[in-house]
Order: structure tokens, then C-alpha cells, then sequence
């Protein structure tokens, strides 16, 4: 039985006393669907969130780490220091973290590896841009992205991997895929890890959808069967919101 699971970045938003107050406003919310919850604040306010929500059922998650364990890498972040703040997942290949950052598969797949060598989660994020969309060319963009970073793992660690398919195009831009398009490339996903893996592993992956997810549209997304959730942006930044997308799934 794969895992529910709704995921809000936060991004490069909120100092700390606004991340205090949308934490606030977080805890004043239910939970009516059986999805895990997740939320990443920036690295400033990682510690101060994950103390105020330990006693939650929202997880605290990063959005980026550094492969090396420790090291000169000026202004960079460790999987050790995130686990000892008590941060147990990163998301890793957001679209513009590849985009702005210049992190391309074979950074990621270090990344990968030294996420799982310390037995963090990994929410592995990937998609295709526009041009590959309009030119047919997604389904291999996407294909290659999964293959490059992370098919040298051995089967038993996608136990720890979420895949979060964005397509780029969507992401910020209020223009989402449609539920079609979303079911399409998940199952196409789910069909490349098979080929690799096996079903017990393609069966087993939860693929969140991101880009433009909001309260209106999210109950169409989700109700796709290869859609196990859904990795948010903008609308997870007001509480009420971000919860209308928790509970449609
Ligand atoms: O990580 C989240 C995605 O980039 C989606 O962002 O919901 O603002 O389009 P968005």
C-alpha cells in the first residue's frame, strides 16, 4: 500500500516570526485524509520549526543538502546536521535548484547516496520544461533524469525514495498540468521503475504531482491512481489553503 503524502516548500519565503506564525496557524487546522503531512522551511528557521511542530503529525523536511559530510564548502548544509536537528527527508533536484544551480543528475546522484548512506528520506524531484513538452520529448526527459540519478541504487533503497514529478512549466506559473497529463507521466514513471526493479518497487514508489497545485484543482489531481499526493508551492503558504489540499486527497 503506497504511502499518501502532501508536502509544502516553502521556499526561499517567511523569516522566522512569519514562519512561527504560519506554524501557528498549521496547528489551528484538521485533518480529515490519511496523507502524510510535510512542510520545508528554509534552512534559518529548520530548527525552530521542527521543535515546534515535534509533538505534530507534521513532519519537518529540508529542501537541499550538500553531498560531502563535512568540509570546505562554505554556506553549504550536511545530512548530518540536518538529522541532528532531528530533520529526517530532503527534498533533492527541485527544478530550480537544477535551474539556478546549476545541479544536474550526476550532483544529484551523489546527493542521493549520501542522503540514504545517513538513512534520510529523499523526495527526488524531476520534470520536463516546456520545449521538451511541445516537442514530445517529456517522457524521456523525465526517463533519463530517474535513470541517471537514481538507477544505481540497489531496489531495497527506494523504501526510502518519494518521487515528486514537476514539470517545469507548471510550477509557479498557475498553468498545472491536467489530471490526464499528471496520471500519464506517473504511470509512464511507474512503468520505467518495473522495468528496472520490478512491480514490487514500481508498486510501491509514491509519486507526488507539483506544479500549481491549489485548493480548486487538487481533488482532480489526486483522484488519479498513480497521483499518491503532491509536493506544493505558493498555496502551501497559507495554512487554510495548504490543509484544503491535505484533506482532497
Ligand atoms: O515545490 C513545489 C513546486 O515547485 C510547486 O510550486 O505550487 O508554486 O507551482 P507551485
Amino acid at each position: 500500500m503506497r504511502k499518501n503524502i502532501v508536502a509544502g516548500n516553502w521556499k526561499m519565503n517567511n523569516n522566522l516570526p512569519e514562519t512561527e506564525a504560519l506554524i501557528t496557524d498549521l496547528k489551528n487546522q484538521k485533518q480529515t485524509s490519511n496523507a502524510e503531512v510535510m512542510v520545508a522551511p528554509t534552512f534559518t528557521n529548520l530548527f525552530s520549526a521542527f521543535q515546534a511542530l515535534r509533538e505534530s503529525d507534521i513532519e519537518v523536511v529540508a529542501q537541499n543538502m550538500h553531498y560531502a559530510e563535512s568540509g570546505a564548502y562554505t554556506g553549504e548544509v550536511s545530512a548530518e546536521m540536518l538529522k541532528s536537528i532531528g530533520v529526517q527527508t530532503v527534498i533533492l533536484g527541485h527544478s530550480e535548484r537544477r535551474a539556478y544551480f546549476n545541479e544536474t543528475d550526476d550532483l544529484l546522484a551523489k546527493k542521493v547516496d549520501a542522503a540514504l548512506a545517513k538513512d534520510m528520506r529523499v523526495i527526488f524531484c524531476f520534470g520536463e520544461e516546456l520545449a521538451d513538452r511541445k516537442a514530445n520529448n517529456h517522457e524521456n526527459i523525465v526517463a533519463s533524469q530517474i535513470k541517471n540519478a537514481l538507477f544505481h541504487l540497489e531496489a531495497s533503497a527506494f523504501k526510502n525514495i518519494v518521487l515528486a514529478y514537476e514539470p517545469v512549466w507548471a510550477i509557479g506559473t498557475g498553468e498545472t498540468a491536467s489530471p490526464e497529463q499528471a496520471q500519464d507521466m506517473h504511470a509512464f514513471i511507474r512503468k520505467t521503475l518495473n522495468e528496472k526493479y520490478g512491480s514490487d518497487v514500481a508498486n510501491s514508489v509514491s509519486i507526488l504531482y507539483g506544479g500549481s497545485v491549489k485548493p480548486a484543482n487538487a481533488k482532480e489531481i489526486f483522484s488519479k491512481p498513480d497521483v499518491d499526493g503532491g509536493l506544493i508551492g505558493g498555496a502551501a503558504l497559507k495554512a487554510e489553503d495548504f490543509y484544503a489540499i491535505v484533506n482532497a486527497i
